[in-house]
């Protein structure tokens, strides 16, 4: 679907504007992302990965003159009313609606006096499928807000003073906010993170301690980064992901009864020997320790070109979240056994939280169909579902997007 498409479809809901509408319509863009690697480990103080893609969510908004929201989605052809002068609260029914609704929330506890808007949003990406449709949704309607309430009122100033350009660190944690506190899934910030702060060709280097980043080239001369996603529906993946979460805490707890760390990732594996006796909690440890030193190790040979020994911590990091953290399951672990076998993929892991979604490949160029198509045939007979691959480059951050040309 290109903007004029989306454009037409947004007239025939919303029509061509009347005396309760005002203004244009503006149009803007927020991609999902892979984690090429560090899992689990951005709510442990560890350093992680990611990379925006070039599949991701478009909205279309445009003013009205009344205190109502009206949120379409193209994508479940579903409705969600929004009362900017109401509470504004969680509601099942009001599903993916929750998102936004979660942000005007927050941002009217910000301070902002939101006015009426309709918005329609339409998406390239799968939901639910560990490529963090969700954080594109709240990145893309916060930052959409802040950039159209700006030209009404001065932005306020926790986002940005009068006239510079949103801080994206801030919109990041805002949005983690919103995930944590209103959506109710305890997550890092890795996804807000990089759907706001995403750059073409580039992954992101976070330490997530501390925030820093680091923007690292991500050339990858005669292969390429294939996504697969499972088709497998992540049941319970937001009460696992909490579980995962709280297990960290617990290790956590029983090492600084001795020693001080700041968070599990800067433990040692010998202490984790030592005191831990738990084995499930022995092996979640094990699993963040030294998926923090794959990352450390995966930068470094990077930056040498060394795509191969890139690969083997890709399919090591696999290795690691399917037998000591357990949040891989038997499609993902089918897909990625499948990728690594195949002639030209230098590695292949699970990406994401897990639990069904996407897995990644580095597959050379002229391999990538025959892969396609091998990967394909072991995953169905495996599994019984049918894997899918999608086309997708490394891409920019949130954008507002006013020339916005893309194909389905
Ligand atoms: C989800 C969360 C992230 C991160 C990953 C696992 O995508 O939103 O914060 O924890 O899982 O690495």
């Amino acid at each position: 679907m290109n903007i004029k498409d989306l454009k037409t479809a947004f007239f025939q809901r919303y029509g061509q504007g009347d005396a309760s509408i005002s203004g244009e319509l503006h149009t803007f863009f927020a991609p999902g992302r892979v984690n090429l690697i560090g899992e689990h480990i951005d709510y442990n103080g560890g350093f992680v990965f990611p990379a925006a893609l070039t599949i991701g969510i478009t909205a279309i908004a445009r003013r009205r003159q009344d205190n109502t929201i009206r949120l379409y989605s193209l994508n479940t052809e579903q409705e969600v009313l929004v009362d900017t002068l109401g509470e504004m609260n969680f509601e099942e029914k009001d599903g993916w609606g929750n998102y936004p609704k979660g942000v005007f929330q927050f941002l009217s506890r910000e301070g902002y006096e939101l006015g009426g808007y309709d918005i329609m949003y339409w998406g390239d990406l799968p939901d639910g499928a560990g490529l963090s449709s969700s954080a594109a949704i709240e990145v893309l309607t916060t930052f959409m807000m802040l950039t159209l309430e700006s030209e009404k009122t001065p932005v306020l100033a926790s986002t940005a003073k009068g006239g510079e350009p949103i801080d994206r660190v801030w919109l990041s944690k805002f949005c983690q906010q919103v995930e944590n506190r209103y959506i109710g899934v305890n997550s890092g910030i890795m996804d807000q993170f990089c759907v706001a702060l995403g750059k073409k060709d580039h992954a992101i280097l976070l330490n997530t301690d501390t925030l820093a980043y680091e923007y690292v080239p991500f050339q990858l001369k005669g292969y390429s980064l294939v996504i697969m996603n499972t088709n497998h529906r992540r049941e319970l993946a937001d009460s696992k992901y909490n579980e995962r979460r709280a297990e960290c805490d617990q290790a956590l707890a029983i090492l600084n009864d001795k020693y001080q760390y700041r968070d599990l990732c800067s433990a040692s594996l010998e202490a984790v020997e030592e005191l831990i006796q738990d084995e499930t909690l022995r092996k979640r440890a094990i699993h963040v320790i030294t998926e923090n030193q794959r990352v450390i190790q995966a930068i470094d040979v990077l930056k040498q070109g060394d795509l191969v020994a890139f690969g083997q911590l890709l399919n090591q990091s696999h290795h690691s979240l399917q037998e000591d953290y357990a949040v891989t399951g038997t499609p993902l672990d089918a897909l990625a056994h499948a990728s690594q076998q195949q002639p030209g993929c230098l590695g292949a892991r699970m990406t994401g939280a897990g639990f069904g979604g996407c897995a990644i490949a580095l597959v050379k160029n002229e391999n990538v169909e025959a892969f396609k198509k091998n990967v394909s045939a072991i995953y169905s007979e495996k599994t019984g579902l049918k894997a899918d691959f999608y086309p997708s480059q490394i891409g920019e951050g949130v954008y507002q997007s006013e020339t916005f040309e893309r194909q389905a």
